[in-house]
Parts: C-alpha cells; structure tokens; sequence
C-alpha cells in the first residue's frame, strides 16, 4: 500500500526512481512522484495516474545523484496531483514520502501547525510541516526528523530530503515495511527489494520506531532516542527474471501458468532424501503441542486458511479455527490453553494481520507464518515461518501464492497427523505431484474458458458461485477473483444457503458457476443448480472427473480429494482473467485496489 523508493549515489537518480517505482506499482496507483536534489534545490514531479503519467512530465534534463520516489493508494484526500507524494513544508526545504497512516494528524495540527496553511488533504503534509517548524526553532534536520516522528501513533515508512544537505536521505520506519539498500558508493531505500534490484540485492532490515541516515558512502541506523544501532545486511534472493512478464500480456496470466512449478518447487523444498517430509522440528513440535490452532488472514489467503482448517482437523485431528485478521480483536473467541497462531500472508506485510500477530505475542503465544516473503515484518515477528516458494507475485490478484498456500498447508497437516502417530495413506507429496499435472491440463485449456467468460460473463451485471463442502471455499475465491479483476458483482455461496434469500436474485440469464468435486455432495449440489436453472439461471458446472454428467462445461482432471481447491480454482481464475479481458479491464491493476494492505 503506496510504494516508496530513494537513491543517493552516482548515476542519474531520475531514472532509477522510476524503474524502481515500475517495480513498486502494485502496490498503489492512484498517483505518483518523485523529487530530485540538484545544485539549485529540490525539484519535485508528482501527477494523477500511473507511473507512464508522471513519467512523461519529467524533466528529461533534470540531472540530479540523489532522489525520492512514491506511487501511492490514497488513504487521507482524494487521489489527485496535490495530494500525491511527495510533499513539501511551506518553505519548500524540506520535501517527504511517506507509505502509512498518521492516526494523530488532526491532533499534531492543531497543537502544532495552526499558522500553517496546508497545501493538501494529506496526513503525510503534517510530518512535514512539523519537520519544518522544528528546524525552525533551531533543530538540526536529524534532531527535528527524529523528533516529529517521535509524536507520531499510526504507520509510517518515510523518507525526507532537505534542501540545504542534498547529500543525505533521512528515513523512517514503523509498522509499514522499509529496506535500506546498500552498494558501492550508493546506498538506496525502498519499500520492497524488488524496486531497486536494479541496484544492489544485499539489504538491511529496519525495525520500528527506528530511523537512518542514508548517503552515499554511509548508511547510519539509530532508534527515535539518537542511539545508534547495528545490524548485519542479507542477501535478497530473487531473480530480477523473476518480475519480469516475458511474453505474457499480463501477470496474472503468466502466474496462473505458473503454479505446476511453483507446486513441484514447494515438493522440492518441503522432501527430505528418503522422500519423507522436512520440516523445521520446532514447527512440528509446536503444531503437536498446539490445543488448538487460529488461522488468521485476509482476503484470498482467507480463503487458503478456510481449506486449510479442513486439511488439519480432518488430517491431523486438530481444532481449528479460521479468522478473518481484520475482524479478530473486535470478535475475539475464548482462546484455548496453548494455541498455536498460523498467520497467512502472501506478503507477510498485510497489516491486519499484523495488528492481530503483536496482540497474540504480548498474550505470550506462540505465532507460525506461512508467507511468499520471508524476511516480510509477519515473518520477522512470527515464532516460526513456513515459505510458500511461489516467486513474486506482482498481479494484484493472488493467484499462484493461493495455491502454494494451500499445499504448505497439506503437507503441515500430513506432517502434525504424522509425528502424533496417526496412520494414513495420504502422501501430500505424491499427491501434490498429480495436482501439478492436473493444473498444467487446466492451463493448456484456455480457449475453452475464454469461450466461458465470453458466454456467461461479457454482458452480466453479476454471477453466483455455489459449492459445498472444500468446493464452497473455492467458490468464495472464484467471487473474489472475478469481482475483483472484471468488477462483475460476483458472490460464492454454500449451495443450500442460496435457497435462504439470495436465491432471490437469480433472474432470467444471472450465472451461476456450480464447483462439485466432492463425491458426498455431488448430486445435492446438482440439485441446487436445478433450483436456480428454474428461475431462469445460465448454469456452468464444473465436476471432477468420476463425477461429470454429458452436459457439464468443464471436467476437471482426477486428485485427491484433499487436494480439490488447487485444481477447481485454476478454471476459475482463467475464466475472471478472460471476463476482465473482454470488459476491457486493467487485469493487472484493478481500480481502487493494491497488492499489499499496509494500513489497517
Ligand atoms: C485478492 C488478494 C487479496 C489478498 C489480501 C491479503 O486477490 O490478493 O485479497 O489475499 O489482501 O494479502 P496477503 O496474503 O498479502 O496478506
């Protein structure tokens, strides 16, 4: 949620600062800015729109060694060329990016900023101007820098140019994600490695409430108080190949493609020689003594965690409870006497989910993330990390990081129901292994559901999904791909609810998409599809092989029961690419949307 990226070296910062915003994009793209210090000052660019926008009104000549960068998802004001970053005080000296929400902005401005007349509706503008005021009355930068975020309660991840030093970038960070880049003879800040890849690949963490003073020879870490802290930088691993599309239109469709390979690299990590399962003997251990277990998770990784209470409790006999993150501290349940926390996150930065992983470390509980990011703040904070291996996920909508999810979560429970003793014939490894070629018999079928997203889908106003039992879970996220990426109002239900009200909708031609992999709910399901055929309803019935009847649309190569959700979920993903497509949708970057939810 809004990216931010900074440089301070030796080449021309304009252009990096915008390759690297390209990078960062998905995570906001409202509007988007950058600010270049010269000989003769800051010069700020900011505009509407998307990077390609800013990017044209750049003053090509404009040479400057030191920069910030930000695109933003607007939270405080509208999305606009005022309200886009970067922001500057009233005197112009000082200029900011910054990636959060100040909490307390109404509070600061009116103790500290009455005589300041605000140029935008911005909470980031407040950090600024109280920057300014305090340089003012004799601060120096740090001091006034270190100062003014001490006052602030929300998110932040910040960085701030000062016209009078054009050689050093402060930077600020807490509870939004921030890395500091480091090179030789350039240093670089940026929300996410990815962005500055281009630059260097070896990183150092930020930890909360703590700031650095980056120029191009030194990078300083201190903490709010001035003292200084050390830490060691890491390696990022990833492939700049990686984030690139290649010759696919989209992202989303490379990475629906994608998942055979993410899928046999998650049986590639998690097999051990003797083709056993490996996994981390504290992660095990903390799975058996756990009394019960709480998935908490957002939007599509939500989705993951209602498959995953199914896998553990039928396959390892465990309690489980799956959480929506934003929702659990209004409605927390009675938590057991040692509960094991499993936080899902395709980012591990989704600060929902974040807020609900610090209440349950101060209750003193134990925390295990599954992630695509190790290394990501749920990660770091977590007692325990399970990597999901799918490589970046740039599209907005999840694709491959839901299925990934889903086989870490198979092959925990296999490894919990395993080291209690309890006897199964399930192998997730092998079984994993039929669903990677089942995916890539689905994935070879596209023109089979672009002819179904143009049939159902190219005209409607909206479209149910109904499923039973797994297949209920997998309707959920089939809504949420579709309504996300071609903005059809789309809904999934268990199919014997639809019959309590929302039956009521089906009109002469709504769609309805049936899912029954099921054995046990296949005519039932069948049998609700019939009800709203008779009002009227197109209906589109995808069954597993075993199951189909000569008029289904779509059959669904044979895996495991288990294992259902990784396959019935690839059809459904095409067919919301192929809508979006055909209603001229960005896929790529839905309206109003961003990858990482990094406020609250
Ligand atoms: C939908 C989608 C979102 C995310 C949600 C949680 O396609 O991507 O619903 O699943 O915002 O994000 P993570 O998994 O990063 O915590």
């Amino acid at each position: 949620m809004c990216g931010i990226v900074g440089y301070v070296g030796t080449d021309d910062a304009k252009e990096i600062l915008l390759r690297g915003l390209e990078k960062l994009e998905y995570r906001g793209y409202d509007s988007a800015g950058i600010a270049i210090a010269g000989n003769d000052g800051v010069h700020v660019y900011k505009e509407k729109g998307r990077i390609a926008t800013l990017r044209e009104c750049v003053d090509q000549n404009d040479e400057g060694f030191i920069g910030i960068g930000h695109t933003r998802w607007a939270t405080h004001g509208v999305p606009s060329q005022v309200n886009a970053h970067p922001h500057q005080s009233t005197n112009k000296r000082f200029t900011i990016v910054h990636n959060g929400v100040i909490e307390n902005y109404e509070q600061l401005r009116r103790e500290y900023l009455q005589d300041v007349e605000l140029a935008s509706d911005t909470d980031t503008e407040i950090i600024v101007q109280l920057i300014e005021r305090f340089a003012r009355e004799g601060m120096a930068t740090e001091e006034a820098f270190r100062k003014a975020l001490s006052l602030l309660k929300g998110s932040y991840a910040t960085a701030l140019l000062d016209n009078e030093d054009t050689e050093t970038i402060y930077v600020g960070k807490n509870k939004s994600p921030l890395l500091v880049g480091l090179s030789d003879n350039v240093n670089v800040v940026a929300s996410d490695a990815m962005a500055m890849l281009q630059v260097t690949n070896e990183y150092v963490e930020l930890m909360d409430k703590e700031i650095v003073i980056v120029t191009k020879e030194n990078v300083t870490i201190k903490t709010l108080a001035g003292e200084v802290v050390t830490r060691d930088s890491y390696i990022a691993e990833l492939d700049a190949s990686d984030i690139e599309k290649g010759t696919y239109p989209h992202y989303m469709l490379k990475e629906i493609d994608e998942q055979p390979f993410v899928i046999r690299n998650i049986i590639s990590k998690y097999k051990e020689e003797d083709e056993s399962i490996k996994l981390d003997e504290d992660i095990r251990q903390a799975m058996l003594d756990a009394d019960r277990i709480y998935i908490i998770a957002a939007g599509t990784s939500y989705h993951a965690g209602l498959v995953g209470k199914q896998l553990i409790e039928k396959i390892a006999n465990k309690p489980v409870e799956t959480h929506i993150a934003s929702e659990f501290l209004y409605n927390m349940p009675l938590i057991s006497e040692n509960p094991l926390f499993i936080f899902i996150s395709q980012s591990g930065e989704t600060a929902d989910s974040r807020g609900v992983l610090v209440n349950v470390k101060e209750m003193g509980h134990n925390a295990l993330t599954i992630t695509n990011v190790p290394g990501s703040t749920l990660s770091r904070e977590a007692d325990f990390t399970l990597h999901t291996y799918a490589g970046p996920e740039i599209a907005v909508a999840s694709t491959k990081a839901y299925t990934a999810q889903m086989a870490v979560l198979a092959i925990l429970a296999v490894d919990t129901a395993k080291a209690a003793g309890i006897q199964m014939d399930f192998d997730p490894l092998q079984e994993l292994a039929i669903v990677a070629s089942a995916m890539e018999t689905l994935t070879d079928q596209k023109e089979q559901m672009e002819v179904i997203a143009r049939e159902y889908l190219s005209v409607t106003r909206n479209c149910f999904f109904i499923g039973r039992a797994i297949d209920y879970f997998v309707c959920l996220e089939g809504a949420l791909k579709l309504k996300e990426i071609s903005y059809i109002q789309a809904e999934g239900f268990a199919g014997g609810e639809l019959k309590h009200g929302t039956i009521a909708l089906i009109e002469e031609g709504t769609p309805v998409v049936a899912v029954a992999t099921q054995e046990h709910v296949n005519l039932s399901i069948r049998g609700n599809l019939k009800e709203v055929v008779a009002r009227g309803a197109s209906p589109c019935m995808i069954s597993m092989e075993g199951l189909q009847e000569s008029d289904d649309q779509l059959v669904l190569p044979k895996v495991h029961d288990y294992l259902s959700p990784l396959v019935s979920v690839i059809p459904l993903q095409l067919i919301s690419y192929y809508a979006a497509l055909h209603r001229d949708c960005d896929v790529d970057k839905p309206r109003n949307l961003a990858k990482s939810v990094t406020v609250e």
